[in-house]
């Protein structure tokens, strides 16, 4: 026998028993975004390799190592997305929505990272991102944040901690990297080898490591915080009062870094320890200067992504995994002439009765055989057509979830049987 093809490391099947609660989550993600006037972009999964080392960072893990990158059949360099920002900066700019106007969007899909695989980390992960355009102050930074906040109490996702911090501007970041560097420079024997190698082509990115043995010499390092102006520190302060006035609480990390390039100003993570060692649920913050850096005009910009996996796995540790049934009702079909007249009774239900699910005995089957499907759908109700049902103008109902004697019903009566049993 031929052997099996396995999915590729990394990249998961999501199984019919996990899609409900992926499909619960997603709409009440949708359901708040909406709430907040936002509207869903939907950008394709193959972008042009250049666009990501523009925007995400030559010198980042995610363009240096994670991307699957590769030429296309005429020669161009092809890279699967490995988040959506970049993307959506490009579909905006490509299609005007940025000129002299605002905007705010969401998007939700796939997205690909060549990183080794472990619990809440994959190759083939999907995010829900969050993005607004053209608006510079910090109420807008507030209202991203915010949403995120709100998604956990619809979630019902307890003890979720916020992290914030600035990065101030680009250029304000220039002068606190020759300070860092040197810093660094001057203990360059206590770095490791990933941060010897970031020395000076990322140095913020040696903030972030996760060493324990560099953790004194990060935490001596000399603070960004300390090298922004009074506008940058203005725009902090704003955005840490009204969390304070809304009640949500947060804890200004200095050393919260990012490991995409683009953020200029806030930058936020939403942190579990619930997940071991991947704890981060959400994370973004502002980048006005990608814009610019991929050929627009100076437009400000914020947003974040929600990692929907690690989200899954935290409602499941929260509220435990839930068994959803399939159906409401399963038609078992005994007997030639009712076999022949199922997907005509089907077909009625269905159109007669809104929202009703029913799963119709496909394939045969003794009575005994039938009801077992039945049994494991999950179903309320068998519904029994046999042949002398049929002959009878009847159809047996038969309660599978709690005690009850199978009683017929005239079949004409059904439908209206089915919208009571629905409403209950
Ligand atoms: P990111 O921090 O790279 O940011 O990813 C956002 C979230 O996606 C993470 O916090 C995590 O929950 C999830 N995630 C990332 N990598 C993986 C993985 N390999 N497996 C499972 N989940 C993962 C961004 O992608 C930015 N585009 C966010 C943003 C939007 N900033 C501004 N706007």
């Amino acid at each position: 026998m031929a052997k099996n093809i396995q999915a590729i490391r990394g990249m998961r099947d999501i199984l019919p028993d996990e899609t409900p609660r992926w499909q619960w989550l997603e709409q009440q993600v949708r359901e708040v975004l909406a709430s907040y006037g936002y509207q869903e972009i939907r950008m394709p999964v193959l972008e042009m390799t250049e666009l990501f080392k523009r925007s995400i960072g030559e010198v980042t893990d995610i363009v240096e190592k994670e991307m699957y990158t590769f030429a296309d059949r005429n020669g161009d360099s092809l890279t699967l997305r490995p988040e959506g920002t970049a993307g959506c900066v490009r579909a905006a700019l490509e299609h005007g929505l940025l000129h002299n106007q605002t905007q705010r969007l969401w998007y939700q899909g796939p997205m690909f990272r060549h990183e080794r695989p472990q619990k809440g980390r994959y190759r083939q992960f999907h995010q829900i991102g969050v993005e607004s355009y053209g608006m510079p102050g910090p109420d807008i930074d507030l209202e991203t944040i915010l949403i995120s906040a709100r998604l956990w109490q619809v979630l019902g996702i307890p003890d979720l901690e916020l992290q914030i911090n600035t990065l101030g501007t680009a250029e304000e970041r220039a002068g606190y990297r020759d300070r860092l560097v040197a810093y660094f420079e001057a203990h360059a024997e206590q770095l490791d080898a990933d941060s010897q190698r970031r020395l000076h082509s990322n140095p913020l990115r040696i903030l972030d490591t996760k060493n324990p043995e560099m953790k004194e010499l990060v935490a001596a390092a000399p603070s960004l915080f300390d090298h922004v102006g009074d506008e940058t520190r203005a725009h902090f302060q704003s955005i840490c009062d009204g969390l304070d006035q809304v009640g949500v609480a947060y804890v200004i990390n200095p050393r919260l870094v990012r490991g995409l390039d683009y953020y200029s100003r806030t930058v936020f993570e939403w942190i579990t320890d619930r997940l071991g060692a991947q704890g981060t649920v959400c994370a973004g913050g502002r980048y006005d200067g990608l814009v610019t850096q991929l050929g627009g005009r100076a437009t400000p910009a914020v947003g974040f992504a929600l990692g929907l996996e690690r989200l899954v796995a935290i409602l499941e540790d929260v509220h435990g995994s839930q068994a959803v049934d399939q159906a409401d009702a399963y038609l078992v079909l005994v007997g030639e002439a009712a076999q022949a007249q199922g997907a005509v009774l089907a077909e009625q239900l269905r159109s007669e009765v809104p929202g009703l699910r029913l799963l119709s005995n496909c394939g045969g089957g003794s009575f005994k055989a039938q009801f077992k499907r039945a049994d494991r759908s999950g179903a309320m109700l068998a519904l029994v057509l046999g042949d002398d049902e049929l002959g009878r103008g009847e159809i047996g109902i038969k309660p599978l979830r709690e005690a009850g004697r199978q009683h017929s019903i005239a079949l004409p009566a059904l439908a209206g049987f089915l919208k009571e049993q629905l409403s209950r």
